[in-house]
C-alpha cells in the first residue's frame, strides 16, 4: 500500500485539471490580506496544486510547504510557526507541540481530528479547526463503491477478465434492494449513506448517540440500539468519529452478535474496529465480507522497517500483522484511505482551510473543535 504522502505527491501528475498549471484561483473572498505582523504559516502533507492554491490565498505571508507530515519537518522550520495546516498523517502530540512554542492555530485539512491531541492544544491555547462538511456525499458514494464491489465480486471479476477468464462460477452476487443496512453514526456522512441506500430501496436502521427523529421520519429509517442494529443488518456501515468512546466499538463480543453472513464496511477510522476481532468473525463466517478504507495501524504499514525500534514495538507489530492478514483475505477489500479523495472534495477542503485560517487571523475562528480554548486566546495578527 503506498502512503498518503506518496499518494498526495503523485497527485500532482494524476490530476490533469488541477496540476496542468490550472489550480482554481481562490475567489477574492478567499484571499486573505496580510496582517501588519505576518505570522508564519506552515503547510504539511501538501501536493503541488495545493501549494499554488495557498500561495495565492495568503499573498505576503511567510509560508512554508512540505510534502511530508509535520513529524518529518526540520525543527528549525517549526520554531517560529504560528499557524500549522496538515492532513491526518500529521499527528499532533504533546512532544511535537514542544517544538512549536509560538503555535496558535492548527487547521487540519480533514473532518476527523483524532490525530490531534486536543487536550494538549487547549492547554496551550492553540485553536484547532477542521473541515466538517467537505465530503459527506464523497465518503458516502465511496461507501457504496465498497458495498457494490463486495456484493457483486467486482475485484475478482475484473481480475479474471484481465486474465481472459470469463467464467461466471463463484461470481453470483446479491441485490442491495430489500436488504437491511445498519448505519452506525448517522451524522453528516451517515445521513448521505442513508439517502443513497433509500435510493437502492434498502431498509435502513441507524444507531447514533444523538438521534434526530425528524430526520428519521423524512429519510424513512429507524433508530435502534447498537445490539438491535447488529442483530438485523445485512450490511453494517461505520460512520462514527474516532474517539475513546468509539475505540474498538466493533470488537469480538459485538461481532458475535451480528447477523450471520453480514458485510462490514468501515470508512470511519481504523481503530473503531478491533482487527483481531474482525479476523475472528471472518474465520467464523459471521462476517461474510468486509470493505475497509481504513484499518488500525494503516499509518504504520509504510514504515515497517522503523517498527522494531519504535516505542511500543510489540503492539505496533501486532497491528501490522493484522493488517497484512486482512489484506490477504479474498473476501476483504482494503483501500488506502481514499474515501475522501475526489477532486471536488479536495477543492472544498482547500477553500474551507483558507477560510478557517483567514477567520483565525482576523480574530473570529471558525469550525473550532476545541471551543473551550476560545476564552483564552487573542487574535494572532
Ligand atoms: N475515509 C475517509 O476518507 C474519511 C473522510 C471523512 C471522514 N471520515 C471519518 O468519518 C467520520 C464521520 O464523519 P461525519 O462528517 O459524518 O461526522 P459527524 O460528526 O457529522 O457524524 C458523526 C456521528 O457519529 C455520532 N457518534 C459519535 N460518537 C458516537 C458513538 N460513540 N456511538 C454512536 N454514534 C456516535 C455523532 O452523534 C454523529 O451523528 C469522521 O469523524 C472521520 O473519522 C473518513
Amino acid at each position: 500500500m503506498s502512503g498518503e504522502q506518496d499518494k498526495r505527491a503523485a497527485r500532482a501528475t494524476d490530476r490533469p485539471r488541477l496540476a496542468a498549471g490550472a489550480p482554481r484561483r481562490p475567489a477574492s473572498r478567499d484571499r486573505i490580506d496580510p496582517a501588519p505582523e505576518r505570522p508564519v504559516i506552515v503547510f504539511c502533507d501538501v501536493a503541488d496544486w495545493e501549494k499554488a492554491y495557498f500561495e495565492r490565498a495568503f499573498v505576503g505571508y511567510p509560508l512554508r510547504f512540505f510534502e511530508r507530515p509535520v513529524e518529518e519537518v526540520p525543527a528549525a522550520d517549526l520554531a517560529d510557526v504560528v499557524v500549522l495546516s496538515g492532513f491526518i498523517r500529521s499527528r499532533i502530540t504533546p512532544d511535537l507541540l514542544e517544538r512549536m512554542p509560538r503555535l496558535r492555530m492548527i487547521a487540519t485539512r480533514s473532518t476527523g481530528f483524532d490525530h490531534v491531541d486536543l487536550t494538549a492544544c487547549t492547554a496551550r491555547g492553540i485553536v484547532v479547526s477542521n473541515v466538517p462538511r467537505y465530503g459527506e456525499n464523497t465518503v458516502a458514494e465511496f461507501t457504496f463503491a465498497l458495498m457494490l464491489a463486495l456484493t457483486r465480486h467486482l475485484v475478482e471479476a475484473v481480475s479474471r477478465t484481465r486474465n481472459c477468464d470469463f467464467r461466471l462460477a463463484g461470481l453470483e452476487g446479491a441485490d442491495l434492494r430489500g436488504k437491511t443496512l445498519g448505519v452506525v453514526g448517522a451524522g453528516n456522512i451517515g445521513v448521505h449513506v442513508i439517502r443513497i441506500a433509500r435510493g437502492f430501496a434498502m431498509n435502513v436502521v441507524a444507531f447514533d448517540t444523538r438521534p434526530q427523529p425528524l430526520l428519521a421520519e423524512v429519510l424513512g429509517f429507524a433508530y435502534q440500539t447498537l445490539d438491535e442494529l447488529l442483530a438485523c443488518s445485512d450490511i453494517v456501515s461505520l460512520h462514527v468519529p474516532g474517539s475513546p468512546a468509539t475505540f474498538h466499538l466493533m470488537n469480538r463480543e459485538r461481532f458475535a452478535t451480528m447477523k450471520r453472513g453480514a458485510i462490514l464496511i468501515n470508512t470511519a477510522r481504523g481503530n473503531v474496529v478491533d482487527s483481531e476481532g474482525l479476523l475472528w468473525a471472518l474465520d467464523e463466517g459471521i462476517v461474510a465480507a468486509a470493505g475497509l478504507d481504513v484499518v488500525a495501524g494503516e499509518e504504520l504499514i509504510r514504515e515497517e522497517s522503523e517498527l522494531l525500534t519504535a516505542p511500543r514495538a510489540d503492539e505496533r507489530l501486532r497491528l501490522v500483522l493484522c493488517e497484512h492478514a486482512l489484506l490477504r483475505r479474498p473476501n476483504v477489500i482494503v483501500t488506502p484511505h481514499i474515501a475522501f479523495d475526489t477532486r471536488e472534495a479536495l477543492e472544498r477542503i482547500a477553500e474551507t482551510t483558507v477560510a478557517n485560517i483567514g477567520a483565525f487571523l482576523t480574530g473570529s475562528p471558525t469550525n473550532v473543535v476545541n471551543p473551550a480554548v476560545l476564552s483564552s486566546i487573542a487574535p494572532a495578527a
